[in-house]
């Protein structure tokens, strides 16, 4: 692991901080709630988006000068007469520091910075990006949440994909992670599921586990009893029944419903191997938490705004205006909710766990659900109420046909992704026939063509997903990136190896020099690494890679590198390329995507 290394960007922060130290000798104090601002970087230097403005930009002086009884413009004067006096301006950290407008100031670095933090790349390798920043810090991520007897759908894929990103991007930043799954297996659809299943004739039953797709026959079952029941209301009651003789134990239908519960669990291994998820660090469905359910409720049936009517407990947060939160029915049967303050607590009390953050990656539709939860659990008073989070999903919405039914939202995982490895194949035997290993290759490229399809969209939005678009060579896609990878890789492999040992520190690169552009650009990626960590937005990862490799891109059709005659020149030119080939596949590692070599 990569021990933390300042960025630039903070390195820049402390030197405004060391100035404005010196300012407060000259009487000038910043004035609240500037302060507040100045402890966090990224709340007090911009990246202006023109770049001949700097690399940094601050516009405190115009905030502090009023305060001071200055103008904007003398105290921004002061500002930079004192920075010449800070450590890293006499490093030679900047070259230069320019006042513009009224009271802002530009941080230009120099190109020395930027050539040793690009040499500094290099010797981490596949380090960079990672710190131990959050050392000891326990995160619990829930994602890939499938309900048992039930097909997915495309927000289980969306969470597994997303929650799996944050994962390790948050276990990059020093975090230890934990990951859950906490898969569905619990609740009355089990007992309706059950009344439909014990009318069946035992060929029929095991009819549905010879067959292929044994948890769409299961669906069949369960949907065929819910239109019956739209008839016959009674059969709800007997499925209510049903499941409360569940959870009272009965073992005749705990055998049924652990075959229901085998046969879906056979089903995620696949589709998580393919994506590339590993194994969670606990597995632990909602049935877990039925023999602890009755304490907690017991428990919760204390907290203020608790009501108890004959058998039923449910929360009143009218007050709040989140409705009536059901723990228990007036049948007696436990709810979703229930099972939720059970995670939580349970959570909250494991002894060899101590969480910082406690994550769920779950779809938009259940943020009404979650609200719910979290106020129950705040007024139970359960600690982990605070470092709880909805991280919300919008709906990816698949093309029509066999992966998604008119919902648009049920789905056969891994038809998905043969399609998708079909059509990237399609592309390679067109692009590159004579590629070896094409099959794998087709794999992970399909692998990229949706996780970074899902990536890149900011998580809590909806859209569509399209495959033209999506499998496009050019553009914000997955295959584009991997080109842009394998690109760069094949110009580094094609070069001698004792080319590419430049010290770019050492290197003099003119003002204006096309390498310095990348350079520039490489600044941003561990600010952007820790910031999508934080907030769990892995998007921004995407969209700072992406812009990387539209850079990298332009500077290779524009600066000859394996052509280039003078070898020094060269040398530097292959030193740049390897720093922006490192971080580029830093990145999709990162984002849980695999990097080709070639294609
Ligand atoms: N299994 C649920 C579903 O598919 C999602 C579970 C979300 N997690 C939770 N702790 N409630 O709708």
């Amino acid at each position: 692991m990569e021990m933390t290394r300042e960025t630039l960007r903070e390195r820049t922060f402390r030197a405004v901080m060391d100035a404005i130290n010196l300012l407060d000798r000259h009487g000038i104090v910043l004035p609240e709630p500037v302060p507040v601002l100045l402890r966090k970087p990224e709340g007090f230097l911009d990246i202006p988006s023109d770049p001949s403005n700097g690399d940094f930009a601050t516009n405190f002086p115009l905030k502090a000068a009023k305060h001071n009884g200055r103008s904007p413009r003398e105290l921004a004067e002061l500002f930079v007469e004192v920075l010449g006096q800070v450590s890293a301006f006499k490093d030679g950290l900047f070259s230069r520091v320019e006042i513009a407008g009224p009271g802002f100031v530009n941080f230009h670095l120099s190109s020395q910075a930027l050539a040793r933090h690009a040499d500094e790349i290099q010797e981490a390798g596949n380090a960079f990006g990672y710190s131990d920043l959050h050392q000891g810090e326990e995160v619990m991520l829930e994602f890939f949440q499938p309900n048992i007897a039930k097909p997915l759908h495309v927000g289980h894929l969306r969470s597994a994909m997303v929650g799996h990103a944050c994962f390790l991007l948050l276990r990059s930043q020093g975090y230890s992670t934990i990951s859950d799954t906490h898969y569905g297996d619990w609740g009355v659809q089990f007992g309706i599921l059950l009344n439909a299943y014990l009318r069946l004739s035992e060929e029929e039953r095991e009819a549905i586990f010879s067959d292929a797709e044994p948890i769409d026959r299961l669906n069949e079952l369960y949907v065929a009893e819910n239109k019956r029941i739209e008839e016959e209301p009674e059969l709800r009651d007997e499925g209510k029944a049903l499941f409360a003789k569940l959870e009272a134990g009965d073992e005749e239908l705990r055998t049924h419903w652990q075959r229901f519960v085998d046969v879906s669990l056979q089903a995620y291994p696949p589709v998580l191997d393919w994506l590339g998820v590993p194994e969670f660090t606990v597995q632990l469905g909602e049935s877990f938490y039925e023999s602890r359910m009755p304490a907690d409720l017991e428990r919760a049936a204390k907290a203020p705004g608790a009501v108890k009517e004959g058998d039923a407990l449910y929360f009143d947060l009218e007050d709040v205006g989140l409705g009536r939160c059901y723990l228990r029915k007036t049948d007696g049967s436990t709810t979703y909710h229930a099972r939720d303050i059970s995670t939580a607590l349970y959570r909250e009390e494991n002894p060899e766990w101590d969480l910082k953050r406690n994550l769920y990656f779950v779809g938009a539709e259940q943020s009404h659900h979650f609200r719910q939860l979290f106020e129950v659990l705040r007024r139970m008073e359960v600690a982990i109420a605070d470092v709880s989070e909805h991280v919300v999903l919008g709906l990816m919405k698949l093309p029509e046909g066999k992966f998604s039914t008119r919902k648009g939202n049920i789905i056969r995982a891994t038809e998905l992704f043969k399609e998708t490895e079909r059509r990237v194949l399609e592309v390679i035997n067109e692009k590159n026939p004579d590629l070896e290993g094409k099959e794998e290759t087709a794999q992970r490229v399909a692998v990229s063509v949706l996780k970074w399809w899902d990536l890149s969209h900011d998580h809590t939005t909806s859209f569509v997903f399209e495959w033209d678009k999506a499998l496009s060579f050019e553009g914000n896609t997955g295959p584009y990136m991997q080109y842009t990878i394998a690109r760069l890789g094949s110009i580094l492999n094609k070069a001698a190896s004792e080319e590419r040992g430049t010290v770019l520190a050492e290197y003099p690169f003119e003002e204006g020099a096309a390498e310095l552009v990348l350079l520039r650009k490489l600044v941003g990626f561990e600010d952007v690494v820790r910031a999508a960590a934080e907030r769990q937005e892995p998007h921004h990862v995407c969209a700072y890679l992406f812009e990387l490799a539209q850079a990298a891109n332009a500077y290779y059709t524009e600066v000859p590198v394996l052509k280039e005659e003078d070898g020094s020149v060269r040398s530097a030119r292959l030193s740049v390329v390897a720093a922006v080939h490192q971080v580029l596949s830093n990145g999709l590692t990162l984002l849980g995507i695999p990097v080709v070599e070639e294609m």
